[in-house]
């Protein structure tokens, strides 16, 4: 899977010195470096190329987010009884026919990877790097979710004692509903759709105020793809109000959501007081995601990991690493090199290649931001804070403090704001204080002694652990993705137990 440069593609270095590029940033890698050899599925276009470097700018200078058309409370019960008759024709279109729809979105998808790359940049401020990533992302999880659909899905017939046939098959529940968050509007829309529509369900698909024109063109690109109109719906509004009611509505037979704590808890509530069947919730949520460093660590390496697990997409991840725990004998060297590595990052236009970090979302996630930074400011101890030369709007300078317990984080802070603390001691008693805030969707560990990983990793209630690296990016079928307590429900996005959760399971016993 490593990133092989053609003959006419331009090196990221050579790249630098060009004028789309004018300044190298010592700060987080350049996307081609880093996502081009992690997409063993997407071979999409690159703004490294030369022959695409026109097709980026383009994009990025035509793209503006159109105006969209919010949904009312009124339009749901006519949606929702409008996919329930779409049902009964997707449900028994061939489970092949289903993936094939997929694997054409992906091509349609890969294909107009700059076009939706402006959008990301434009609507959701996302870096030029983790634009170009989504996308990938995306395209892999139409291409990842066809193929599993076809290994998984199919019927088994079961040999057995009893003298008859049996057999297992997995069907579409109906009328899934999916509402997914503003930080991957591309991919984790996509993948929410692609997987209950693959599974043989209808999509009522509810995304993210803030970015409601990606979600739009795909599901354009979808139906163009080929997935029936009465099989794929729409509905823009408030999480409130459209998200709500759907949930609410009686034709509701499960829920794909991905959001916060606090809303996933709501949904489970509101689903739980329903009259009717037991509607199943899948839910991918929040996190305080720390890193340990015990004495043993490379210093590079956890700066690096460091400041691209806390810093890179202004920490708008919910992988973003939140809480730092070094060793105290290694504290004070860690903390002085993350301060010079933090000073060194760009922020800025988030169309810019040698951009690192850029804009977060909205005023209200910058306000939010600031009133935490000011109180972190008079309660923790600055460690160090990237500098802002630009006047761009909703620009967060990363910024790191030290606190003096685990304890002290108790929430989970959406952006670019590191909180470290020292531990000294086992390691063991470190994960146990992780382990007791809750949450459970990433870890990073930080140490070169045999099979501590292992132990650590062990005692540790936590979906995706990642040792000597930093803690974001999970591949797409490489890495499934998804937490434990607080962190959500599982299954793990893009892994081989996906899609089961968006079925039903029949046996069928004929005495023959
Ligand atoms: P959010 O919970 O505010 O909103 C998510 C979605 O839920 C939006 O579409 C919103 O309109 C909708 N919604 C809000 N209230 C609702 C209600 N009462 N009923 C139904 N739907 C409702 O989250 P956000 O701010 O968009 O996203 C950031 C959060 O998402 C962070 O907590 C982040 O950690 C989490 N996240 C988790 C994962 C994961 O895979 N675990 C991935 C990305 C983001
Ligand atoms: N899947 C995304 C990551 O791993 C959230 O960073």
């Amino acid at each position: 899977f490593v990133h092989q440069l053609a003959d006419d593609e331009v090196h990221p270095d050579e790249l630098l010195a060009s004028p789309l590029v004018p300044s190298a940033s010592p700060g987080l890698p350049l996307p081609a470096n880093l996502y081009g050899a992690q997409r063993p599925n997407s071979k999409g276009a690159d703004p490294t190329h030369r022959d695409e470097r026109a097709s980026f700018e383009a994009a990025l200078a035509s793209a503006r987010p159109q105006p969209i058309a919010l949904a009312n409370v009124a339009d749901i019960a006519p949606t929702m009884a409008r996919l329930q008759h779409g049902q009964h024709p997707w449900t028994r279109t061939p489970l092949s026919a289903r993936a094939n729809t997929l694997r054409r979105a992906a091509d349609m998808l890969e294909a107009r990877l700059p076009e939706f790359c402006g959008l990301l940049v434009r609507e959701a401020h996302k870096t030029l790097g983790d634009a170009i990533a989504e996308v990938r992302e995306a395209v892999d999880f139409c291409r990842y979710y066809a193929e599993q659909a076809e290994e998984r899905l199919a019927p088994q017939s079961l040999p057995g004692p009893t003298g008859e046939s049996n057999e297992l098959s997995l069907h579409g529940r109906g009328v899934f509903v999916c509402i997914s968050p503003w930080n991957f509007p591309l991919a984790i829309f996509t993948g929410q759709v692609v997987a209950a529509l693959v599974a043989g369900n209808c999509v009522a698909a509810k995304p993210a105020e803030q970015t409601p024109a990606v979600a739009q063109r795909m599901v354009a690109l979808l139906h163009d793809a080929g997935v029936p109109r009465d099989t794929l719906a729409l509905l823009h509004g408030p999480g409130e109000t459209i998200g709500a009611g759907l949930v609410a509505d009686e034709r509701t037979a499960g829920v794909c959501f991905t959001g916060s704590t606090a809303v996933a808890k709501a949904i489970n509530r509101a689903l739980a007081a329903k009259d009717g069947p037991i509607v199943p919730l899948i839910a991918e949520t929040g996190g305080i995601n720390a890193m340990v460093v015990d004495s043993t660590a490379l210093p590079e390496q956890v700066i690096d990991a460091v400041v691209q697990s806390a810093f890179r997409s202004a920490g708008q991840r919910c992988s973003a690493l939140r809480l730092l725990c070094v060793h105290e004998s290694v504290a004070d060297p860690v903390i002085e090199m993350l301060r010079g590595a933090m000073a060194e990052l760009t922020l800025g236009d988030p169309a810019r290649l040698e951009t690192d970090v850029g804009p977060v979302i909205d005023d209200e996630a910058f306000e939010t931001l600031q009133r935490h930074i000011a109180r972190l400011r008079r309660e923790a101890m600055l460690i160090g804070e990237t500098p802002l030369h630009s006047t761009l709007p909703r620009l967060v300078a990363p910024i790191a403090f030290e606190l003096p317990r685990i304890a002290d984080v108790k929430q989970e802070i959406f952006g670019p704001v590191l909180h470290v603390v020292r531990w000294r001691g086992a390691p063991e008693a470190v994960i146990a204080e992780v382990n007791a805030l809750g949450y459970g969707l990433t870890l990073g560990l930080q140490t070169r002694i045999d099979g501590r990983a292992h132990q650590l990793a062990d005692a540790a209630h936590i979906g995706n652990v990642y040792v000597n690296r930093n803690m974001i990016g999970a591949v797409v079928g490489v890495q499934p993705f998804g937490g434990e307590g607080l962190s959500g429900t599982g299954p793990k996005a893009g892994g081989p137990h996906y899609l089961y959760r968006f079925c039903a399971e029949r046996t069928l016993t004929i005495n023959t």
